[in-house]
């Protein structure tokens, strides 16, 4: 496991930011077999701690300033699903009436909360892949849920989704009648094959992780994934803000620099107007053969549960819950 190259600067593990709800708490103790509440506490606690030790590049706002050593604050919202949060998600599900062997991607799935959420809902597990930056996680990921590659056979692979040798978006692919070519999907090395064969797409917590412009590379790739065909879904949640731009309310909080420099510190946000427009104007475009119906909703989000705590409570911070769905 990759260690921080400076190891002052890890995130030491803060066990008061333990809030779990409800539905989290069952499925935990559903997938695990703990019993006990203390126990289970200090199960994903201790899984925790080993996970901070993990060196990964987690938010990178602009492409100038990528932090080089971030702090990953793994708080226990790492430890929860929002996939079931997510309004697009329950239309996911219907795909699998509909189509045969339908094929789920989770991205950027950290530990694999939702993908496991999904295959306990019903998603055949030899046909969801999962993928992260680093394979630490996910193997974490089989620690926490005390599974193993043989009991939970998920596909995941590890990459970079902006990099071509991850996902060749160029790359022409000939459609084929049966996806014998890609199964089992354990045998995938990278997503390129995966081109245009996504039925549902989930990404959440994770656009908001890049500058505007790299969000809107994201979208492109993850469209090229995405099977052409009625009811095939993008969907997830992330930051966002009434109005597109910075949000500078939390850098301006957390930040310690006197003058705090948007483009440097603060996470950029797309407003549910302007993820519309993103998605049905320039990615799936007047230009494009298949059209979309998007779907994008503000929720004001609570200090306790997303670790904003320390920047005082009358701090309005907002996610958004987002599908983008063929038509
Ligand atoms: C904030 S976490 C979100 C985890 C999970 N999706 C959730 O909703 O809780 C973002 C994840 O994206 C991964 N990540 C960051 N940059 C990435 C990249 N360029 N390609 C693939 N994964 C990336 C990180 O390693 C991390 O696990």
């Amino acid at each position: 496991m990759a260690i921080y190259r400076d190891p002052s600067i890890r995130p030491s593990l803060e066990p008061h930011r333990y809030h779990i709800q409800d539905h989290e708490r069952q499925f935990f103790l559903l997938l695990t077999g703990i019993k006990d509440d203390q126990q289970l506490r200090g199960h994903i606690l201790a899984v925790q701690q080993k996970a901070y030790q993990v060196h990964t590049i987690l938010f990178q706002f602009t492409s100038a300033h990528p932090l080089q050593d971030p702090q990953l604050r793994l708080h226990p919202s790492f430890f929860f699903h929002q996939i079931a949060q997510i309004p697009g998600y329950y239309n996911a599900l219907k795909l699998l009436d509909k189509r045969t062997d339908p094929i789920l991607l989770d991205l950027g799935c950290c530990f694999g909360n939702d993908i496991r959420k999904a295959v306990v809902d019903g998603w055949p597990v030899q046909n969801v892949i999962a993928s992260d930056l680093r394979q630490e996680f996910w193997d974490a990921g089989h620690e926490l849920f005390k599974s193993t590659p043989e009991s939970f056979p998920a596909a995941f692979i590890a990459g970079d989704i902006f990099d071509p040798s991850m996902l060749d978006i160029d790359i022409d692919i000939a459609p084929t009648p049966t996806d014998n070519d890609i199964r089992p999907l354990t045998s995938l090395t990278t997503l390129t094959p995966l081109k245009h064969r996504v039925s549902a797409i989930h990404a959440s917590s994770f656009f908001h992780l890049f500058n505007e412009d790299q969000q809107r590379l994201l979208a492109l790739r993850l469209a090229a994934l995405l099977l052409p065909e009625r009811g095939s879904i993008i969907f997830g949640q992330h930051g966002a803000r009434p109005e597109k731009g910075f949000r500078i309310e939390v850098a301006a909080n957390s930040s310690a620099d006197a003058e705090p420099n948007p483009t440097k510190h603060a996470m950029f946000c797309h407003s549910p107007a302007s993820w519309k427009h993103l998605w049905e104007q320039d990615i799936f475009g007047p230009h494009q053969p298949t059209r979309v119906r998007v779907d994008a909703e503000l929720q004001e989000t609570t200090n306790e549960r997303w670790d904003f705590e320390d920047l005082g409570t009358n701090l309005k911070v907002y996610v958004m819950n987002w599908s983008v769905e063929v038509i």
